[in-house]
């Protein structure tokens, strides 16, 4: 039997299988059954910055009668977090932790490095593996251009690592310009990893109601192309780990991510979809496939077809367009 597992985030994972942050993971039972299906890790459903800066407010006005919250009370916050959702999410992550054997990665969505911060402390005190920061700039601030978003990127790195000592990963979105830039800048201010990509809401139009609407929530494997390609240019480029996340809904995506370069992959609309049983059937058809082929272990061809090492790093590019898209008549 090939050997499945690969190392993220100086985690070692039985399998490069990660259940994305979503109501997939927002309770024991639920990471439990992923477990006992072959998930290698789970990343929590996410905390927003807006929340805990919220808790946080009201819990210090009752205290302290002060509408303003100065970033030394923040600091004295960290020893009496009494707010429930806050204390509910920290006691996820110590109960998933003395259930389950596999890595329990939690998530914030950020904005900003302002005030909240100092809740990282509180989610590696409670014992989580990792922390990923689902960072949400939607490209549509024109008082917000790259310069910003590279410093207020930086500015929540270097505030979060600088409270904390297990690993940090960045999940980004594909809207930002120069991606390839960008993520070096992620990975020189420190982070272990880089998740490609969030997926963002997508709005829609009800022709007959003649009002906005929502698109689909969840992805469809044809949105595998624009991650494989980002996750074989960035592959090689970076020093930290690179997870591959949208469009892979079976073991056919999960193997073409890593011969782009994935260290590991992250599942959610598959799991939606197909439920969990998708879990194994995905190892399994690696597993074969790497017997197929003769791979002992994912490193012998993790990799192999990233931009950097496939020997044809125009097959990546603009070129590629002309030849597809030209003969298309
Ligand atoms: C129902 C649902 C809830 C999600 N909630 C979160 C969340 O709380 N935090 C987060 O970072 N991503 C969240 N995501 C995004 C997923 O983690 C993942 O990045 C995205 O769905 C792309 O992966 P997929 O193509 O396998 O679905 C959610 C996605 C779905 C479909």
């Amino acid at each position: 039997m090939p050997d499945l597992s690969t190392n993220y985030l100086g985690l070692q994972l039985k399998n490069p299988i990660i259940v994305g942050s979503s109501g997939l993971t927002d309770s024991v039972e639920k990471i439990k059954n992923l477990e006992d299906m072959g998930v290698a890790a789970v990343v929590l459903k996410s905390l927003f910055e807006e929340e805990i800066i919220m808790e946080m407010e009201e819990t210090i006005h009752t205290m302290t009668n002060q509408n303003f919250v100065f970033p030394e009370t923040m600091d004295y916050m960290e020893t009496v977090v009494k707010d429930d959702l806050l204390l509910k999410y920290l006691e996820l992550i110590a109960d998933a932790k003395k259930a389950v054997k596999i890595p329990i990665i939690a998530s914030i969505n950020c904005v900003s490095s302002q005030k909240w911060t100092y809740f990282a402390k509180e989610i590696e005190k409670a014992g989580a593996d990792a922390l990923e920061l689902n960072l949400f700039f939607l490209p549509s601030d024109n008082l917000r251009g790259e310069k910003e978003i590279m410093e207020t990127t930086f500015d929540i790195i270097s505030k979060v690592k600088g409270k904390i000592h297990i690993p940090v990963a960045l999940k980004i979105s594909a809207f930002q310009s120069n991606l390839i830039r960008y993520v070096q800048h992620i990975d020189e201010a420190g982070v272990e990893g880089i998740v490609l990509f969030n997926r963002s809401w997508l709005p829609d139009i009800d022709v007959n109601q003649l009002v906005v609407s929502s698109g689909f929530v969840l992805s469809s494997p044809s949105d595998l192309g624009n991650t494989l390609r980002w996750v074989s240019m960035v592959s090689g480029r970076v020093n930290c780990d690179v997870v591959a996340s949208t469009g892979i809904h079976d073991g056919a995506g999960l193997i073409k991510q890593l011969l782009a370069g994935a260290h590991a992959c992250q599942i959610v609309s598959t799991l939606y979809i197909n439920e969990s049983s998708q879990i194994r059937k995905m190892t399994d058809e690696l597993s074969k496939w790497m017997e197929v082929h003769e791979f002992n272990t994912i490193e012998e061809f993790r990799g192999r077809l990233s931009q950097a090492n496939s020997g044809n790093p125009a097959a990546w590019e603009r070129v590629q367009f002309m030849k597809h898209f030209r003969n298309f008549i």
